[in-house]
């Protein structure tokens, strides 16, 4: 069944078919593997696993340096008792953090890569830069720990929203994170076939355990601790029953869908459109395509354009998200909005209450897609030369006195010394180089301390 909608994602007009190693397309030979059980199907399979064994890398290297500075901290010879026992429990959590973590995601097959850290630090990614590893970590913990009245209340909000039945459609949750609304609504309605798409491997490894009906333990770490046992959780992850095996996970984009064209006759997009970097238009057009003609386009979640999006243009309001879905081809929606309750763990003095809106919006008519989020030519092929932009200039001249100021710092070099040689080299004014320099190195400072992907 889940090959009936499957699609190249390469070429975009290839079925798939089931081959030795993973997944073969028809018609353009691509292959796309299966890691960790899951189908890998992005446009580029090994690219992305590069980049999120890249991420794996940083993220286990924070935990250790994150564990080792905690450990560190415990030298101080004036701790209160209390802030020990805290220290020793959060360091042996971050430890084993990183060893489930790592276990987790062990078909990402970490050792594979063997990049220097600071290269990979430098140099990021191409994967959405806000979509880290654990960006919706939290997530985990809310759909199959402690997130019950939640979890319902979005599940019960998109049903009073979801105008028809659901019973033996195609349906597909994009953005799906780590299963608990596609496996809700899964049991709930009964459908031919259910796809979690999501493109987070963490994320969707936890689905995976969830959906198998195995338990799984990982730590949860409250933004705001209760008690001194809540700084670091041991949380025990499972579903009520495994799922059926209707019920499938696929990694993917997003943007570059490998379904078939109107493949399904549901399509879900739970807390997603807000998060996600691609303008809403065109977002819209893509999910129309994979909308059958009348079929229905369910959303949940927030409406907070202005949290992810720096383009003022962007940020819309609900009745301008409205009208961008019905100029992408569906009737107007039916609209429910509801106030629930948000990631309120009962270890944590921090909770939200969101109003959310939900919607159906039936299909017209196919909408026009944009053209995909392709690469430039000079990225492609790499023995073209890359493009030597002003913009670039400008950002290449800066990032070399950046790296002219660090080599400086020496462990010896007071910030005088350092303002003085700014001057010499005719790169500062004498009266603005030392409150420069001074506001520079603080910021380093502070970026390097900072755990940038916990
Ligand atoms: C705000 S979270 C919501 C997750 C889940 N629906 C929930 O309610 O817990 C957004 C999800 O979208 C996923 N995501 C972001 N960009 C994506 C893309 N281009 N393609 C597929 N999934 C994406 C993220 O990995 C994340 O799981």
């Amino acid at each position: 069944m889940l090959f009936d909608v499957l699609n190249c994602p390469r070429c975009e007009r290839g079925a798939l078919r089931q081959d030795r190693a993973g997944y073969i397309c028809t018609r353009c030979s691509s292959g796309y593997p299966v890691i960790g059980e899951i189908p890998w199907l992005f446009q580029d399979p090994q690219d992305a696993a590069g980049e999120w064994r890249a991420r794996l890398t940083l993220l286990l290297g924070e935990l250790r340096e994150d564990a080792s500075a905690t450990r560190a901290a415990l030298a101080a010879p004036d701790l209160l008792p209390r802030t020990r026992e805290r220290l020793e429990h959060v360091a042996g959590a971050l430890e084993d953090h990183g060893r489930r973590l790592a276990g987790l995601l062990a078909p990402l097959d970490i050792h594979a890569g063997g990049a220097d850290r600071d290269a990979l630090r430098a140099l990021r990614t191409r994967l959405p830069v806000s979509q880290a590893l654990t960006t919706y970590y939290v997530n985990i913990h809310r759909d199959w720990n402690w997130g019950e009245v939640e979890n319902h209340a979005t599940l019960d909000l998109l049903d009073a929203a979801a105008g028809g039945p659901m019973a033996g459609a195609r349906v597909l949750v994009i953005g799906a994170g780590a299963g608990r609304l596609a496996y809700d609504l899964h049991r709930r309605h009964a459908p031919a076939l259910t796809v979690a798409m999501d493109l987070n491997p963490m994320l969707l490894s936890v689905a995976r355990e969830m959906y198998a009906g195995r338990t799984l333990e990982l730590y949860e770490f409250p933004l705001a601790p209760r008690g001194p046992a809540d700084h670091a959780i041991l949380r025990s992850l499972c579903a009520p029953a495994p799922a059926d095996d209707r019920l499938r996970i696929v990694a993917a984009d997003a943007m570059r869908a490998p379904f078939r064209p109107g493949a399904f006759d549901v399509v879900v997009t739970p807390w997603f459109l807000d998060i996600v970097e691609e303008p809403l238009p065109h977002l819209a057009a893509h999910i129309n395509a994979l909308v059958a003609n009348g079929g229905r386009w369910l959303n949940v979640g927030s409406v907070a354009f202005g949290f992810m999006n720096t383009r003022r243009a962007q940020q819309f309001g609900l009745d301008e998200v409205l009208e961008i879905v019905q100029g992408a081809g569906f009737a107007a929606p039916g609209v429910r909005e509801s106030g629930v309750p948000y990631m309120q763990s009962p270890a944590s003095r921090h909770a939200r209450l969101e109003s959310i809106v939900a919607w159906s919006a039936r299909k017209l008519a196919d909408a026009r897609r944009p053209a995909s989020r392709g690469l430039p030519a000079w990225c492609v092929d790499p023995a073209q030369p890359v493009p030597l932009l002003a913009e670039l200039q400008s950002h290449a001249r800066a990032t070399r006195i950046h790296a002219f100021v660090m080599s400086l710092v020496d462990g010896k070099r007071t910030l005088g010394d350092i303002a003085q040689v700014m001057v010499e080299q005719r790169l500062m004014q004498p009266a603005d180089a030392l409150p420069a320099v001074r506001a520079f190195m603080l910021r380093m400072q502070e970026d390097a301390m900072r755990r940038t992907n916990l």
